[in-house]
Parts: C-alpha cells; structure tokens; sequence
C-alpha cells in the first residue's frame, strides 16, 4: 500500500536549522528561525507566563474537556485585546471567539469554514506571505489568488496591491495581515488602512486579518488599529488570532478564530458552525496555554507584568533595526538598508539577494531564508558587528 508513496523535501527553514546546528564555526548567527530571541539567543519563558503555570498547577481542578469554543473567559480576554475593551462590536454582541489550537488553528477553522458554508468564494493572499497561508488554504480546498505586496526595489508596492484589490468580485475573502507583516515586515499606515477599507466596502469584500504579532509592532493597541477600523466600519469579518508570539507559548498552542457577524443572531449562526468544524478537526483545544492566558488577564498584576516583558521584547527589536541600519553606516550601507528600521515585527524582508544569503552562509555561517528574510530577533549586540561586515563583504 505505501510502496508508491513518494517522500516529499522538508520545509527550508527546518533545513535550515539542520544546517546551523552543523555549522562548528563559534561566530555562526541564526537569522532564519521563526521565534524571538533574546540578547542570549534563547527563546524564554516569560516571568509573567511562569508566574501563571505556577498558580494553575495547584489551583487546576479537572482535566475535563473544555468544549469546541474552548475557554469563554480566554475568547472574552482575546476579544477585547484585539477589538478595545470600548469596542462597539463587543457591546452589540455581534463577535464570536473560537479558542484554537495556535494561529494556524484558526487559519485552518477559517478555511474550512469558507470551504463549507461560503463555497465557490476564492481567498486572495498577499504576494509574498507566510507560506502556511498557501498550504492552509489548499488543504482545505480553497481557491487561492494573490496580490503583489513588494515592488521591485523592495518596498511596500502599496499602488499595486490597491488595483489588484480593486479587480477582486465581489464577495471574495481578502487577506490581510494585522500588523509585522511576515514575510516582509511592511506594514499598512493609517491612511492605508482607510483606503484598503475604502475598497473592502466598495467590492463587498469578506476581510480576513490575520493577527499573530499583536504587540511586536508598535504596541498593543497601535497594532491593532487596522483591525479596530474595520470592525468598526464593516458588517462582518473575520480574524484569526494567535498568543504564540506575545505570550512567547509557541508549543502551547494558543489562538483564537474571531468571527464579526451583522447581528448576534447571524453570529450566533456562524458560531455554531464553528463547533462543528472544531469538532470534526480536534474535537476539543488545547488548555492549558488559554489557561495561562486566562490567569494572567486575571490578575492586575500579571498582566502589568506581561505588558512589561511584551515591551521589552518589542523594544529590543525595533532598537535592534535601529542598530543594524547605524551598524552599516560605516561600511556606506546605511541608505540601502534604511528600510529595516522602518519595518516592523521579527522579520525583515533585507533586500538581499539569494547569491548573496548563499554567500552569507558560506563564507560567514550567517543563516537566513533563500528570500533574503531576516529574523531581526536573532541579532544581539555581540553578534551585530560581525553581521554588518558580512553583509558589507557580500553586497560589494
Ligand atoms: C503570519 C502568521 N500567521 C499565523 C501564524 C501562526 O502562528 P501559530 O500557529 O504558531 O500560533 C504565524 C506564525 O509564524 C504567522 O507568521
């Protein structure tokens, strides 16, 4: 039976990391994995995260499932993180939380929901984007269309994604990503977002915000202006959610499929398809990373403790984009590279080219993806220097 199977190559960034670990030069630097780092090259625990893990430990009573919606005091808290506490849509009770096993999760219950109850609807992705996207939505069968993202000098092809947004029929899902974009960590502006809104109304089209990095970008509430204006201005949406990156519980798999409907009856719709969908896919999430969630929304003071550590991490990234552009300046590369301070989130789409990323891991042990994708979180200030000059030796 399996004899005709035939083995398929493994996802580039797991090679990748194969590579590193081989790699014995001491000066090697990882800029291609998909997880934040600190100064140390370790992805921590937060304080606020343990604190948590600790309370639940002896307080948790039962291991018994908890339901295709899974926590509704982790759907509420993740609700308002994203929408505002003020949010009108809350207030009108017109927005349905589905707890999921990770952002991917609620890509995947949003895929097969637009397979099952919105058929015939095609998804338009940007070009580039995460490439879970591109596998999510094929695996549920949905009809994939793209449009461009980044121009030819690498930088946000805002122009060209508007007209490609103007041909989409009407009633198709767009995508868009909430905030530190990935690939690319070109973000919308304000006056973006209006006009992406502008043409959302105008075409009819289903927003899908995919909003994994809430709080990488510029703060908790800066990054989620995007999503907020189209909530307040549209019918219906849809978003998914993850706390994979901003409460650092990767493995936990901890996120969340939002649904806006036009009134509570039409959500309440929607939602129970929802419980189906989950429950056709992994009957029950995951608990204990909403647990954790939970229980640091539950007290004052771990989440004062959790804002802290989320802008540690926050600041140390958008220092370090400062740093990597000031670092270059003496090899005159400053200009070329001025963009990275400006992008936000863990990844930068640096403008490298492949022979040069090739070069990079050749004669340096620098290692990042093919696209020239930079994990901006795998620098350090004791790595830094070294990365500037290879990149110096390899752009000349
Ligand atoms: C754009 C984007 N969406 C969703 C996810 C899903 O994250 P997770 O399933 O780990 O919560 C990621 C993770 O890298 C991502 O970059």
């Amino acid at each position: 039976m399996f004899e005709p199977i035939q083995r398929v190559p493994g996802d580039a960034i797991l090679g990748l990391i194969q590579e590193f670990k081989q790699d014995d030069n001491p000066n090697k630097v990882d800029l291609g994995v998909g997880v934040y780092r600190d100064e140390n090259g370790v992805t921590p625990i937060m304080r606020a995260v343990k604190q948590a893990e600790k309370q639940l430990i002896s307080d948790e009573k039962t291991k018994a499932y908890i339901g295709s919606h899974g926590d509704p005091d982790y759907g509420s808290y993740v609700l308002k993180t994203v929408f505002g506490a003020n949010s009108k849509v809350l207030k009108d009770n017109r927005a349905s939380a589905t707890q999921s096993p990770g952002g991917t999760g609620a890509l995947r219950l949003a895929a097969d929901f637009i397979a099952s109850q919105l058929s015939g609807k095609s998804i338009w992705l940007s070009d580039p984007t995460w490439p879970n996207h591109l596998g999510v939505f094929e695996a549920a069968g949905v009809d994939i269309q793209r449009y461009p993202y980044v121009d030819e000098n690498n930088r946000l092809d805002f122009a060209g994604m508007l007209d490609a947004l103007k041909q989409i029929p009407t009633g198709d899902i767009v995508l868009l990503h909430a905030c530190c974009h990935n690939p690319t960590g070109f973000d919308l502006n304000h006056e973006q977002w209006q006009t992406v809104l502008d043409v959302v109304q105008e075409r009819d089209l289903l927003p899908l915000v995919d909003f994994a990095y809430q709080g990488f970008g510029d703060g908790l509430d800066e990054d989620a202006y995007g999503v907020r204006l189209l909530a307040d201005q549209l019918d219906e949406m849809i978003v998914t959610q993850s706390c994979s990156k901003n409460f650092g519980i990767y493995r936990e798999r901890t996120g969340c499929f939002i649904a806006i409907a036009r009134n509570t009856e039409e959500m309440e719709d929607v939602r129970s398809q929802l419980a189906i969908t989950a429950r056709e896919n992994y009957s029950n999430p995951p608990a204990h990373g909403s647990a954790i969630v939970a229980t640091i929304f539950n007290s004052e003071e771990l989440t004062a403790q959790w804002h802290e550590e989320l802008d540690e991490m926050r600041n140390r990234i958008n220092q370090l984009r400062q740093d990597f552009v000031a670092g270059l300046k003496p090899h005159g590369l400053d200009e070329q590279f001025a963009h990275v301070a400006e992008q936000r989130g863990m990844f930068s789409y640096t403008g490298l080219t492949k022979d040069q990323v090739d070069a990079l891991r050749d004669k340096h042990s620098i290692y990042m993806v093919g696209s020239g994708r930079a994990n901006v979180a795998g620098l350090s200030s004791k790595n830094l220097e070294y990365v500037c000059k290879a990149i110096a030796d390899v752009v000349k």
